[in-house]
């Protein structure tokens, strides 16, 4: 038991030794450990600072990177400003032609349907044309034709005529004699009269007259051949003047109309039952009147020689 008391008071002398001890590992270990860390420290700062530069270096570049794109931006905006004033620009312009160009299209259109109209109608005078043309030539040639025709019938005319009119000088000189036998006949310019002394209606009168060709009751042509029959005598005789009583004017036996007339004062009279007409009035022997057509009176026949002798020509031909 001595002994165990003494073994404590030993153990007890020990203890702060080892305590002490103990503090001085722990010590020495905090020491090792920080002088661990603060190379490791070192060596990240020394990192830290490498990146930083390089950062910086970066951050630079991209500070000159961002002015110059800030640059660029404003070139970019001044262009887009100057494109954005071209394209209104472009815009009002495009909006103008548009306009313009609607315009062109509606005249385009309208000249189009005009020049289709035009082209229809040109077409249709085109081929009017062609007709007239052919037909211009057929005329043409049909006018050469007939020229020629023309010209003959001219020559022969006048070869004719020549020849009417020296046979009809000979039948007024008396050469050779044409009128009927009978006739009590007188003569004035180109025509031959006979003044008979036998009476009958109008018509009869007429008919007798034109029996004989180129012969008719008289027809005045002016004052000349009426002083010429007036002085003849002073007898009723029927003229070739009458009406059809129809209502229509006194014509000549021949169809012209009555142009100058040598009426007895107060003459035509009676006119819805007079038609027929003599010269030697009862109150003016040197004038006309009407009378019924029924009425008896002489006559006055003209003959034309040169009428005559130009037809026998013909038929004798
Ligand atoms: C990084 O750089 C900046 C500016 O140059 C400086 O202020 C800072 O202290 C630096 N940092 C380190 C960890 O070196
Ligand atoms: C800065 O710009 C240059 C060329 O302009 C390019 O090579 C470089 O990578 C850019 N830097 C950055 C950080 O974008
Ligand atoms: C350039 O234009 C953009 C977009 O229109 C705008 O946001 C910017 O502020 C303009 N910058 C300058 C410098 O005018
Ligand atoms: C727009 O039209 C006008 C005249 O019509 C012309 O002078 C001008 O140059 C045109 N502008 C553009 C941007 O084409
Ligand atoms: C031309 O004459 C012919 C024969 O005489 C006739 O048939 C034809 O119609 C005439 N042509 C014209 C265009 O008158
Ligand atoms: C002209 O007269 C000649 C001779 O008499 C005759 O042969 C010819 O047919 C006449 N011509 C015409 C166009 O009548
Ligand atoms: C012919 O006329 C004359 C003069 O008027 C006349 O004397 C004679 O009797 C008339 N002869 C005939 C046949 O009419
Ligand atoms: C006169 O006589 C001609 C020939 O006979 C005849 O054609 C004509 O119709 C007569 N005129 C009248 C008005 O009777």
């Amino acid at each position: 038991m001595k002994n165990s008391r003494k073994d404590n008071g030993k153990l007890a002398q020990a203890v702060p030794v080892i305590i002490l001890i103990c503090l001085l590992l722990i010590i020495l270990a905090v020491a090792i450990s920080f002088i661990i860390i603060y190379v490791c420290m070192e060596n990240k700062l020394k990192d830290i600072e490498i990146e930083n530069r390089s950062l910086k270096i970066r951050f630079q570049n991209l500070m000159t990177n961002h002015s110059e794109l800030m640059t660029y931006n404003n070139e970019l905006n001044t262009s887009h400003s100057k494109l954005m004033t071209d394209f209104n620009k472009l815009n009002t312009n495009q909006t103008k032609l548009m306009t313009n160009y609607n315009e062109l299209n509606t005249n385009y259109n309208e000249l189009m349907t005009s020049h289709s109209k035009l082209m229809t109608t040109y077409n249709k005078l085109n081929t009017k044309y062609s007709k007239l043309m052919t037909n211009y030539n057929e005329l043409n040639t049909n006018y050469s034709k007939f020229m020629i025709n023309y010209n003959e019938v001219s020559t022969n005319y006048t070869a004719l005529d020549d020849k009417v009119k020296k046979f009809a000088k000979d039948v007024r000189d008396g050469i050779i004699s044409l009128h009927p036998s009978g006739w009590n006949c007188t003569s004035f310019r180109k025509s031959v009269y006979h003044f008979p002394t036998d009476s009958s209606n109008w018509a009869d009168a007429n008919i007798t007259c034109a029996s004989m060709s180129c012969c008719s009751l008289v027809i005045v042509d002016d004052s000349a051949e009426q002083e010429f029959i007036k002085n003849y005598d002073k007898e009723k005789r029927w003229i070739g003047l009458q009406k059809d009583g129809a209502g229509n004017d006194f014509q000549w036996v021949d169809g012209t109309s009555l142009a100058t007339a040598f009426w007895a004062s107060d003459e035509p009279n009676n006119e819805n039952t007079e038609f027929c007409v003599t010269k030697g009035a009862e109150f003016d022997q040197d004038k006309w009147n009407n009378d019924m057509c029924n009425a008896f009176h002489r006559r006055i026949c003209e003959f034309k020689p040169e009428c005559y002798v130009r037809k026998k020509l013909e038929t004798d031909d």
